[in-house]
């Protein structure tokens, strides 16, 4: 199963760039930018990725950030995620980042987006990956800083495709940001957000009704609720799910508790991803595999996650297919 896993061509639709900064590249940039960290050594920060539920996590999330200040710590950055992506037959990434993270600290939004676009491009040239931008707001902060990034990124529009929300969920409901998600969509950008990762079925049923969203990031709390599940199903949205990030996070006690399976039997269109993989242990591919083993996946499931992940990512209907027929082609030689 691991050998078919690794080799299953596949796409990623959920990833924080900010989350994919591994311990060992955090120190290499804080030392060449001078910067000061409260760890002695790599193994001290990991130490540290410990936590009960979201906030922990987005406090060190944030402060590993802290590090990325010029356009090269960015194109590292991607560029360190893009090689993985290539070493793990990932052929398509829609990677999210954080403008505010780093626009809050004095670093501009064009730095942060050139440095990010350009190992992009490269690593398209390089291993052929192709990748989306999607531009996150942070929900912690005021509606109003939402519209200051959207305006900064307005002559980078043709690097980004999505805008996302994320950050601490509770009591940051999807209503927050309604004028800047109409606004954003009026752009071109499409929208999509987290909802129902800690968050009640009620911020999903906003997420859909007032942010007009495509897809749903992570998505568990659907399952409270079965009026939800059916509106879900009939807008056609899937939800990109995040095994290993739940359980370092709480939301699940143990990934044989995982809804991934029921979500995939409701006939939800349920997909496989990292979220940050840096600090919850694991690239998609340990995602697959950790998951397969605990809820005993068949090859036909990781088939049909994978699908899920060319299917409902926002490529073009042509380049779609031929992602997916080589997926088909692959799943004939080794079921
Ligand atoms: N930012 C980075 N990872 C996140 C997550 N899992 N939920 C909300 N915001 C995030
Ligand atoms: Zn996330």
């Amino acid at each position: 199963m691991e050998k078919f896993i690794e080799g299953l061509p596949k796409a990623e639709l959920h990833l924080h760039i900010e989350g994919s900064l591994e311990p060992e590249l955090l120190f290499a940039i804080a030392q060449r930018n001078n910067i000061e960290l409260k760890y002695d050594s790599v193994e001290d920060l990991r130490k540290a990725y410990n936590f009960d539920c979201l906030q922990d996590f987005l406090d060190i999330y944030y402060q590993g950030a802290g590090v990325l200040l010029k356009e090269q710590d960015f194109y590292d950055l991607t560029w360190a995620y893009l090689e993985k992506c290539s070493a793990q037959n990932v052929r398509h990434t829609e990677i999210m980042f954080d403008p505010q993270t780093h626009t809050e600290r004095g670093v501009s939004f064009d730095t942060v987006i050139n440095g990010i676009y350009k190992a992009t491009q490269d690593a398209y040239k390089e291993w052929g990956i192709t990748s989306f931008l999607i531009m996150s707001y942070l929900r912690h902060l005021s509606e109003e800083e939402a519209f200051k990034t959207l305006e900064q990124s307005l002559p980078h529009k043709d690097k980004i495709k999505a805008v996302g929300l994320d950050s601490s969920e509770k009591g940051n409901p999807p209503s927050k940001f309604k004028k800047v998600f109409e606004a954003s969509s009026k752009e071109g950008y499409i929208p999509v957000a987290h909802a129902g990762e800690e968050g009640d079925a009620d911020y999903i049923w906003e997420a859909i009704e007032l942010l007009g969203i495509k897809r749903i990031d992570h998505g568990n709390n659907a399952l409270q609720d079965k009026k939800l599940i059916e509106e879900i199903k009939s807008r056609d949205l899937a939800l990109t799910v995040c095994p290993l990030s739940n359980l370092a996070l709480k939301v699940v006690s143990d990934l044989k508790q995982h809804p991934l399976k029921k979500m995939l039997d409701l006939g939800l269109k349920a997909t496989v991803n990292s979220d940050d993989p840096a600090y919850f242990g694991g690239q998609v591919n340990k995602n697959f595999i950790e998951i397969q083993e605990a809820l005993g996946l068949t090859k036909e499931d990781l088939f049909e996650l994978a699908k899920n992940s060319f299917s409902y990512s926002l490529l073009d209907d042509e380049t779609k297919k031929k992602y997916i027929s080589e997926l088909e082609d692959y799943f004939e030689a080794k079921k």
